[in-house]
């Protein structure tokens, strides 16, 4: 993996993974990464036939590549996707169309669609903020015509208060005061566009 998945020996730092091979397999804190990565690979084939177990495998080895700082995901993961079929291939001899380099291939890619997956839930909206934009739109939005009413006064809260934005629009004529804005057809029509 080392030699095969870019930059991966930069991320480690219990140990100096920027030492020569045959310096590694003297290196106690290189052994017990091993031992770990070995580990983590046992976990998820003992689980192959119980789907709850490998998910849940699946899930922490995942989590925890996530949660370290740099974290680590899919961009080491996907080279190794590519690449491990060519470590089994050589290791066990069987070529490239066998089952086994295919198996381990598919192991790693759905490992990288957890993965994938977990990265999008934690750079997406928490519960916290899910919650508070709801209730702030419903209340933005109550009342009659509360939509278009706050859409009128958020755009026009973008013209006046983002830079260049009013310049941008072109099917109406943006500089106009705010009054003959809201009686313009087309600003209002962009309003529902925007809201
Ligand atoms: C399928 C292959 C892999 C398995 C099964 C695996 C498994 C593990 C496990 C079990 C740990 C220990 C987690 C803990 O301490 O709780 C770990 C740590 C780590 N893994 Fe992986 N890993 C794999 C591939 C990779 C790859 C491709 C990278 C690329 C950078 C990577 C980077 C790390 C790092 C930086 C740590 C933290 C080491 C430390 O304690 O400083 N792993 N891995």
């Amino acid at each position: 993996m080392l030699d095969n998945v870019p930059n991966m020996r930069d991320q480690f730092t219990k140990f100096n993974a920027c030492q020569s091979n045959d310096d590694l397999k003297r290196d106690a804190g290189f052994l017990k990464q091993v031992q770990k990565i070995i580990g983590g690979l046992g976990s998820l084939v003992d689980s192959l036939n119980d789907p709850g177990q490998l998910q849940a495998s699946l899930e922490r080895l995942a989590a925890v590549h996530l949660n370290f700082i740099p974290s680590v995901s899919v961009e080491f993961f996907e080279p190794l996707e590519r690449k491990i079929n060519i470590f089994i291939e050589q290791t066990l001899r069987v070529d490239n169309n066998s089952a086994e380099s295919k198996a381990w291939t598919r192991l790693i890619g759905t490992f990288n669609r957890v993965l994938k997956e977990q990265t999008l839930q934690q750079i997406g909206i928490s519960d916290r903020d899910r919650k508070a934009l709801g209730s702030s739109r419903k209340l933005l939005t109550t009342g009659e015509d509360g939509v278009r009413r706050t859409g009128i006064s958020l755009v026009l809260w973008m013209f006046n208060n983002i830079l260049n934005v009013r310049d941008r629009f072109t099917r109406f004529n943006p500089n106009q005061p705010d009054d003959a804005l809201k009686a313009d057809p087309k600003f209002l029509k962009q309003v529902d566009v925007t809201i």
